[in-house]
């Protein structure tokens, strides 16, 4: 037998598809307040999608530890092989808002969490290793030039390529995203990588440089701008569906998970500047480590408050990792938990998706929404035995040096990452990369856009300029 109706307070329904009227003819009656809650309720029922990444699909799994990492880390998750840890993991577009069509070329994102025994540790990568800018202070007027333009409110091909053509940094993702990563065939087929590096220390104190890569087990499969526009108009949600039924039908995606360990001083002594984000650290000179696996085997049961509601943070560290002075990752440290007070509330970690799995004791109280909150003592120092510091957890120094000052850009050297990207590519694939530039680059009005940034292409390989040049129309005196 179905359930009976209830109001949210408990109270039964009598009616759900009759309002109370003042007779047959009449109006409705203010006394009808099952009406009124639940037309108040639905104007209610959206909340602010995420600034960026805002259409995402997500699952649960469980990550096995298969290589002990003691030596390197202290972080309970990594310690011990054989070790089973649940996972939330949300791919996610960057650009578009959250019905946008799936299969439009962007990057992707790929925020992986760990529900830890010592609390949540989220790592919040992308499908590339590298990043269009390095220093947070240029990610706004980044994302805007991504998002639409503010008179026509249309997605603007000018906007991304003015501000990339005036940001040479970017010239190494923006090699990635034009080629053929930039478009995954799905979720399930595409890597993930934490893009920065981060600092692991072991319980001896000793430290260390990491950087993270997660390997579809699938393969990477990518799709071409032909057939993405056209699964674009007969299923904006492709990649949602791939993966929700891919799991539904018991074919769980598997990625395993590695990683590239750099000793402390080794690290800061690298010939390029290791937190610099739009720079990789190369597999020769510290090949990728395979420490476990994870599988994705459980759909949300209610996409709401499994995916939309979830708040992952490159600030959520557990004892033993900890941020390296990147300076795009010291912004983000900022920007997502500011983002999720703004999206979620206050108090947003007490959501089920955000909870950790050990227990949360601290002084902080209240605020909207808070919920399961007993008498215990509010404030420290106190006499009443509440909970004390662990001094485990503190976070390990690095050693600094000069005067506050505006930050210099890591290095001059913008285009020996892409063109080595460049030249790692096939023949068809660089003719796939030339045509796609073209087909966008091409079809911005402002020349001197088009040259500014075949000029970040002539750096990194005179070829891919000479190529984009041609493609274009642009003569090389324009160029060199
Ligand atoms: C989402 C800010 C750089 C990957 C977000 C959100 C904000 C944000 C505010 C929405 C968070 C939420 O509402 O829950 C920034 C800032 C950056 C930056 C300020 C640079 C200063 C990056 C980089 C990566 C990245 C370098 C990848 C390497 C992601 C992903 C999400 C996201 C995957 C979606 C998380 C989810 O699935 O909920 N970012 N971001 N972001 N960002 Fe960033």
């Amino acid at each position: 037998m179905n359930d009976k109706l209830t109001t949210n307070e408990g109270q039964p329904w009598a009616d759900n598809n009759h309002s109370q009227t003042a007779g047959t003819r009449g109006p409705i009656l203010m006394q009808d307040y099952q009406l009124l809650e639940k037309l108040a309720h639905f104007n209610r029922e959206r909340i602010p999608e995420r600034v960026v990444h805002a259409k995402g699909a997500g699952a649960k799994g469980t990550f096995t530890l298969t290589k002990d990492m003691s030596a390197y880390t202290k972080a309970d998750v990594f310690n011990g092989a054989g070790k089973t840890t649940p996972i939330l993991l949300r791919f996610s577009q960057v650009a578009g808002e959250s019905g946008y069509p799936d299969t439009l070329r962007d990057v992707r994102g790929f925020a992986l969490r760990f529900y830890t025994q010592e609390g949540n540790y989220d790592v919040v990568g992308n499908n590339t290793p590298v990043f269009f800018v390095n220093d947070p202070l240029k990610f706004p007027d980044f994302i805007h030039s991504q998002k639409r333009d503010p008179a026509t409110h249309l997605r603007s091909q000018e906007m991304q390529w003015d501000f990339w053509s005036h940001s040479p940094e970017s010239v190494h993702q923006v090699t990635y995203l034009m080629g053929d990563r930039g478009n995954p065939a799905s979720y399930r087929n595409m890597n993930g990588y934490g893009s920065h590096t981060f600092k692991w220390v072991n319980a001896k104190g000793k430290q260390f440089w990491v950087k993270y890569h997660f390997l579809s087990e699938q393969g990477v499969k990518n799709m071409t701008d032909e057939t993405a526009a056209k699964v674009a108009s007969e299923d904006t949600d492709f990649l949602l569906h791939d993966l929700y039924d891919a799991i539904d039908r018991g074919d769980y995606p598997k990625w395993k998970v590695c990683v590239q360990i750099l000793p402390y001083q080794e690290g800061l002594d690298y010939k390029d500047d290791i937190f610099d984000v739009t720079k990789v650290v190369s597999k020769k000179d510290y090949p990728r480590i395979e420490i476990g696996e994870f599988v994705l085997d459980t759909n949300p049961t209610n996409y709401f408050d499994d995916v939309e509601e979830a708040a992952f943070s490159p600030a959520n560290f557990v004892p033993g990792i900890e941020p390296s002075p990147d300076k795009l990752l010291q912004g983000r440290l900022f920007g997502y938990k500011d983002a999720e007070r703004y999206r979620l509330g206050a108090n947003y970690e007490q959501l089920p998706i955000n909870r950790p799995v050990n227990e949360v004791h601290n002084y902080e109280r209240d605020g909207f929404m808070s919920q399961g909150q007993d008498g215990s003592v509010n404030y420290e120092p106190n006499s009443k035995g509440g909970p004390v510091e662990d001094n485990d957890a503190r976070m390990h120094g690095d050693a600094v040096q000069g005067q506050t000052e505006y930050s210099r850009p890591y290095d001059k050297d913008y285009y020996s990452a892409a063109g080595r990207l460049y030249r790692l590519m096939s023949p068809e694939e660089k003719d796939r990369l030339i045509q796609t530039i073209k087909n966008t680059l091409g079809s911005v009005d402002d020349q001197e856009i088009q040259v500014l940034e075949t000029r970040q292409f002539y750096q990194a390989d005179p070829d891919y300029g000479q190529r984009v040049a041609d493609a274009l129309g642009l003569s090389m005196d324009q160029i060199k």
